[in-house]
């Protein structure tokens, strides 16, 4: 079905061609067209331009079809020459708004059972994550609450969470296990995730992450979980194929970069890549082993030393791409821990990444707006950089980047309009307003 988009004032993240990752200080520039239009056909786009390379004629009896509204006209359309003849089945009125890519969300732990808001309060009056973590709180406290949950209360909650996401912009979205740490309930999370994947019209990525946190009963014998999870969970998931890539929560009272390293060899036998959880609450080793085995991304990295940073540059020209650094500025927010140094990994030439975390202990946030916005007051990045980074550098995050994250011809006609004027500055800049008016996957709009 060929459809064309009309009433679009200005289209933001437009790439020459499909695959586009920003670099370093490449980060300011994002590409704008004004009056565009887009040809979409089954789902993908066909080709962009602006109203000025038509025909008079055409650019008339386009006009004369774009109002302030947003609506769809079905019926058979033919523009002379134009558009190489093609007869579209719908005519789509953006309403005259800016239009941008969809969102890529490349870090969420949305399968979850219930807020902590029992610990949220715990905090405020001065309790520390780390030690609510050691007494048996923290993910242990999800993972209890997890493990009472049957599938179908857990893939409720957890469409009504990615239903949020999308409404506030997000059309491609990684998902972790981690809350289960049972060979069962790790199944079972990424049995929702599947199921998931296979209603939701945009692109859902999986990743198992049994490494999360030690359970209880083993404390004292930690090394026979990580057996559990190499010899026991690891294959069960592949066995399923519910896994695209295997996560480690690589930091102090959690998994060693010895153990992490472990992990990601046995995912890598498998053909599973890793994309690590590193230096959330010290420099451990995260980023040096999240190189070492060729990891897709690093997250967190609210600690960062420069011998961190030479890691993920020396990474840019390894075989298979680089470790895409992600930022998670939701979680200092939420933890009021330090912020990634973001401006360091621009300056070392590195496509830095921002995602929301979105889970219930340090970062329940649903809204890449709102970590647009925390990048570009706390972080210091620009609002062009941080669109960047939650657009095709996030999409690299995921390996990607052909299919989402940016407009170009065959990439996924994933895009979402804002009333807003001159959205690229505005929407971090009246942070807490969703400024996202309607979401389109795949060519479609998704209520
Ligand atoms: O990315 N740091 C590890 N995992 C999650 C949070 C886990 C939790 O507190 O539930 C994160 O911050
Ligand atoms: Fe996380």
């Amino acid at each position: 079905m060929h459809k064309l988009f009309i009433g679009i004032s200005k289209l933001w993240g437009v790439a020459e061609s499909a695959g586009m990752v920003k670099y370093g200080l490449a980060m300011q520039a994002v590409d704008c067209l004004e009056h565009a239009w887009i040809w979409v056909h089954n789902g993908s786009i066909y080709k962009v331009g602006i109203m000025s390379d038509l025909s008079e004629s055409t650019q008339s009896a386009l006009q004369n079809r774009i109002t302030s509204t947003a609506h769809d006209i079905a019926g058979k359309f033919v523009f002379n020459d134009d558009f190489q003849g093609f007869e579209f089945s719908m005519l789509v009125c953006l309403g005259n708004k800016e239009v941008m890519p969809g969102f890529v969300d490349s870090h969420t732990h949305i399968v979850f059972a219930e807020p902590r808001t029992e610990e949220f309060k715990l905090r405020i009056q001065g309790a520390g994550y780390e030690a609510i973590a050691a007494a048996g709180g923290g993910i242990l406290n999800s993972a209890r609450k997890l493990q009472g949950m049957s599938f179908d209360f857990l893939l409720t909650e957890a469409k009504k969470r990615l239903h949020w996401m999308v409404a506030h912009g997000t059309t491609t979205v990684e998902i972790k296990s981690g809350y289960g740490l049972t060979v069962e309930s790790e199944l079972m999370m990424l049995r929702v995730i599947a199921a998931l994947k296979a209603e939701f019209p945009g692109i859902i990525r999986s990743t198992f992450l049994g490494a999360h946190a030690f359970p209880l009963e083993y404390k004292g014998r930690e090394e026979d979980y990580v057996q559990l999870i190499i010899d026991t969970m690891l294959p069960a998931v592949v066995q399923e194929n519910l896994a695209d890539h295997v996560d480690v929560f690589c930091d102090r009272g959690f998994f060693s970069a010895e153990q992490t390293g472990r992990i990601l060899t046995a995912a890598k036998s498998y053909g599973l890549p890793g994309k690590i959880h590193a230096n959330e609450l010290g420099i451990t080793g995260g980023v040096q082993v999240a190189v070492a085995n060729n990891a897709w991304s690093a997250d967190h990295l609210e600690y960062l030393g420069e011998q961190e940073i030479a890691e993920f540059a020396k990474s840019v020209s390894a075989e298979g791409g680089e470790t895409v650094p992600v930022a998670l500025p939701g979680c200092s927010y939420f933890l009021g821990i330090p912020y990634a140094n973001t401006r360091a990994l621009i300056k070392a030439g590195l496509p830095v990444a921002l995602a929301t975390d979105f889970n219930p202990g340090s970062s329940p946030v649903c809204s890449l707006q709102m970590v647009w916005s925390l990048a570009c007051t706390q972080q210091k990045m620009l609002p062009s950089e941080a669109f960047n980074a939650i657009t095709c550098n996030a999409a690299r995050a995921l390996r990607l980047e052909k299919n989402v994250g940016s407009i170009a011809p065959g990439m996924d006609a994933n895009f979402i309009t804002t009333s807003t004027l001159n959205a690229l500055d505005t929407i971090p800049y009246f942070f807490g307003k969703n400024h996202i008016e309607d979401v389109f996957i795949r060519g479609n709009r998704f209520n």
